[in-house]
Order: C-alpha cells, then sequence, then structure tokens
C-alpha cells in the first residue's frame, strides 16, 4: 500500500465527484442521503468533498448537500480526495482528470463506456503505476451488474460469449416497431418525445454506445484489450418494418446486439487458431430466447462461460438513480479496499487474441427474396449459396406476392447455417444480381438459436 492510500482509523474517506448532470445529481443526493448506512458498509464515513461543475451559480438547491461544495476547479478538486468519481463522460477532460488524480493517489470510478473503450489500457497503467482502484460498473448497461460479475465472479471460468442489449434508446425503438408496425423513424420521433432517445440519437441509433460498451465488455471477457475502433458496428436506422415483418413470422424480433465471441478461424493450411469476435448490429433473435423478452428501454446482456454455462442479467441501463447505484457500489468496493488495505483487480490482458475482423465472424443469415416463379429458379438461388460454400438451413416459398408482364412471383425465405460473414454477405451481393431475383427485400443476421 502507498502512503497515499494510508488512512487514520475513524478518519472519513474523502469522495470527490465529477459532473453533476442526471447521474451526478443521483450520486451526490444518495451518497449523502446514505451516509450513516454506507460508513457502516464501509468501516468509515464517506465525506463529500466537492463536486465539479462546469458553471458555477446554477441553481442546485434541490440537492441536500452544501452549495459551497460545488467548485469549477476541477484540476484542484481531485488532488484532495481518497475516491473520484468521474460522470462528466467524453474524452477530456475527463481522461486528463483522471490521470491527475490517480498521480494524487486516488482511486477512481468511472461510469465512462468512450473513455474506457478507447484508452482503458492506459487508465489502468496509471492505476497499477499509483497503486490505485479504477473500477467502473456504471459504464457498461446502468444499473446491471455485469462487468464485476465478468471480471471477478467469472474469473475461474471461461466464457464463450457475450450477447448483449446494452442499448435502451435502440432497444426500444426496435420495440416500437415490433409491436405498432412503425417504421423506423417514425419509431424514434416517437422515443424522442417520450424523452427515450436524445434530439440527436446518432450515437445510439448508430451504435457507437453499444461498440463502447461491447469492446469494454470483451476486454473483460476474453483477457483481450479491445478498443471501440475494433467493434464493427452497424446501427439500427436501415433495420426496415419489412425486416421486423420478417422476424415476426419466425417467431423473432430485432434487436441491436452486441456480440463478443470466442472463436477460431482456420488460415490457409487449415490449422485453427483462436480469436475473437466483436461486433454489434441488428439480428433477429427468437422470441423465446432471454433476450427476445427485453422490452421497451430495458438493457440485458446473456453470457455463456464454459462450466457456468448460461447466464443472463436484466435491468435499467440507464437513468441517473439505476446508474448511480452501479456508482455507488463501486465507490465502496473501492473504499473498501482503502480501509482494508489492497486492492480490486487490475488490467487483465494475458490472453491478447486477435481480434477479427468482421467477414472472418461466423454468423447466420435471413434473407428474403422477391423471384420470378418459374422453373430453374431455386436451383440458381441454390446455386449462388453452393458457389460461395454457404449451407442452406431452410428455405421456404410464400405465397405468390405480385403479377408483372405476365410473370408470377414469388417470395422465398432462406435461413443458412452458420458461415464467415463474408461468404454471406458475397451471397447476397450475388444473389441480387441474379435476373430472376427481382428485389432483395430483406437480409438480417441471426442470433441465438
Ligand atoms: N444512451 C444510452 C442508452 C444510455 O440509450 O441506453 C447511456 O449509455
Amino acid at each position: 500500500m502507498s502512503d497515499s492510500q494510508k488512512v487514520t482509523a475513524g478518519e472519513p474517506l474523502r469522495v470527490a465527484l465529477l459532473g453533476c448532470g442526471v447521474v451526478g445529481s443521483s450520486v451526490a443526493r444518495l451518497l449523502t442521503e446514505h451516509a450513516d448506512d454506507l460508513a457502516a458498509r464501509v468501516g468509515r464515513p464517506l465525506e463529500l468533498v466537492g463536486i465539479a461543475v462546469r458553471r458555477a451559480g446554477r441553481d442546485r438547491s434541490d440537492l441536500p448537500v452544501d452549495p459551497a461544495l460545488f467548485t469549477t476547479d476541477a484540476e484542484s478538486l481531485v488532488t484532495r480526495a481518497d475516491i473520484v468519481v468521474e460522470v462528466i463522460g467524453g474524452i477530456e477532460p475527463a481522461r486528463g482528470l483522471i490521470e491527475k488524480a490517480m498521480a494524487h493517489g486516488a482511486s477512481v470510478v468511472s461510469a465512462n463506456k468512450a473513455l474506457l473503450a478507447e484508452a482503458g489500457p492506459s487508465l489502468y497503467a496509471s492505476a497499477a503505476e499509483h497503486g490505485v482502484d479504477l473500477y467502473y460498473e456504471a459504464a457498461v448497461a446502468g444499473a446491471i451488474p455485469i462487468l464485476r460479475p465478468i471480471r471477478e465472479s467469472l474469473a475461474g471460468d471461461d466464457v464463450r460469449k457475450v450477447l448483449g442489449i446494452v442499448n435502451g434508446t435502440t432497444n426500444y425503438v426496435l420495440d416500437k416497431m415490433d409491436t405498432t408496425g412503425q417504421g423506423f423513424a417514425e419509431a424514434v420521433e416517437q422515443a424522442q418525445a417520450l424523452g427515450y432517445a436524445e434530439a440527436d440519437p446518432t450515437a445510439d441509433v448508430e451504435g457507437f454506445d453499444a461498440a463502447a460498451k461491447a469492446a469494454i465488455l470483451a476486454s473483460l471477457a476474453f483477457h483481450t484489450r479491445v478498443s471501440s475502433d475494433q467493434v464493427y458496428r452497424e446501427g439500427i436506422t436501415e433495420v426496415s418494418a419489412a425486416d421486423v415483418q420478417a422476424a415476426r413470422e419466425m417467431d423473432c424480433v430485432v434487436k441491436l446486439l452486441a456480440i463478443c465471441e470466442r472463436t477460431e478461424v482456420a488460415d490457409a493450411d487449415g490449422v485453427l487458431t483462436p480469436g475473437v469476435s466483436v461486433r454489434v448490429h441488428p439480428a433477429m433473435i427468437p422470441r423465446s430466447h432471454p433476450l427476445g423478452g427485453v422490452r421497451d428501454a430495458f438493457n440485458a446482456v446473456f453470457v455463456e462461460a464454459d462450466a457456468a454455462g448460461e447466464l443472463m442479467f436484466y435491468g435499467k441501463g440507464a437513468g441517473g438513480d439505476p446508474t448511480a447505484s452501479a456508482v455507488l457500489g463501486d465507490v465502496v468496493a473501492v473504499a473498501r479496499h482503502r480501509v482494508g488495505g489492497g486492492r480490486g483487480p487490475g488490467e487483465s490482458a494475458y490472453a491478447d487474441l486477435p481480434v477479427l475482423g468482421m467477414g472472418q465472424a461466423l454468423t447466420r443469415y435471413h434473407i428474403s427474396l422477391a423471384v420470378a416463379d418459374r422453373p430453374g429458379v431455386l436451383a440458381q438461388v441454390a446455386t449462388a449459396f453452393a458457389a460461395h460454400d454457404v449451407s442452406i438451413e431452410t428455405v421456404r416459398q410464400k405465397v405468390v406476392v405480385d403479377e408483372e408482364g405476365g410473370e408470377t412471383r414469388a417470395s422465398l425465405v432462406v435461413v443458412t447455417h452458420t458461415a464467415p460473414d463474408a461468404a454471406l454477405s458475397a451471397t447476397v451481393e450475388a444473389l441480387a444480381a441474379l435476373d430472376t431475383v427481382h428485389e432483395v427485400t430483406s437480409v438480417m443476421r441471426v442470433e441465438g438459436s
């Protein structure tokens, strides 16, 4: 334990709060209202020594804290704390403040997914150098305890796959599309009107938010550094009412999934080497799958581990109090380390597995086609799959959908077995180029079955 970590018996642990938005306000209020219980759980009082805000003079009289605690001088605040809670978000100034806090001997609790997904390794290195803790449960899936279970409870097991609904906005939008038949734009507008989606929903609907969370989950699950720019990302802006309807017909539902998977790829000589696939994209999953029943803006993370089998974590992924719950859990954990000595786990990246490109990910596709209804068409379609070494699992020809120029059209629905994603997307391109394929109506990856 470094000198900066030594705490005299009975002395309060000083907590500095960086940021007083929705989450910060909840943290300040709960720290104050639950002070006695928190002190009993930690074994030492927690004293809020300052709250760094961007603008002074704003009315914050609704918070049960001394107004003298508010300061615009975050740089100085982080030098006089044992625990710094960062809920500012974004890369700077959060990163610089965290580095400075650690250099002054403070443990850090952060809710900053973008920062952890971009600069996790260097923050862990600073934490190790200065002998302090770095905890960030609130960065992924809000109130849901998922990082601690992966980092600590499953540390004796081997995680095979993590499938997460980690963005509430997109889950709300897709759920509305499913239940009302609305298109994407209409469902987003409704989500904005009800306060579920931001005025600029780009970070959510384009999958950036989920990609940062996927990078954090994969890093912990596979003991391998994964940054957000290594995560394949597709948002939900292209998901159409036709896609959602196609899913309904399969008794499936479309979800934006963060998928982290331990896998193997064959080299040119057929030798298998391990790697990890980390991706965010919309996918069909069966309604009967535990993630299929996650409605509205809720989050859930489904974990498959070699020995534990299947685990499901469910709850609120955003909001002041739910996120503050995760922050305060971390505050208690790092405070207990201060009192009892020792530190929580540092970075574990020993496995150092290669992060595979999307083309190498093993996926399954559901493809709906409008085709000419005449002899040989099915054979042509099947040949396109075979030419790319993609095996068909089911094929269903549905009702005649149209008649044009005397030629009858049919709707063909093909679900594949697992194949490299590059082979599947090349197959779709080849199908689209066939004269007998009038339209590729819907293409959606399939997960969870
Ligand atoms: N904007 C996120 C969501 C919450 O919609 O789930 C914060 O990560």
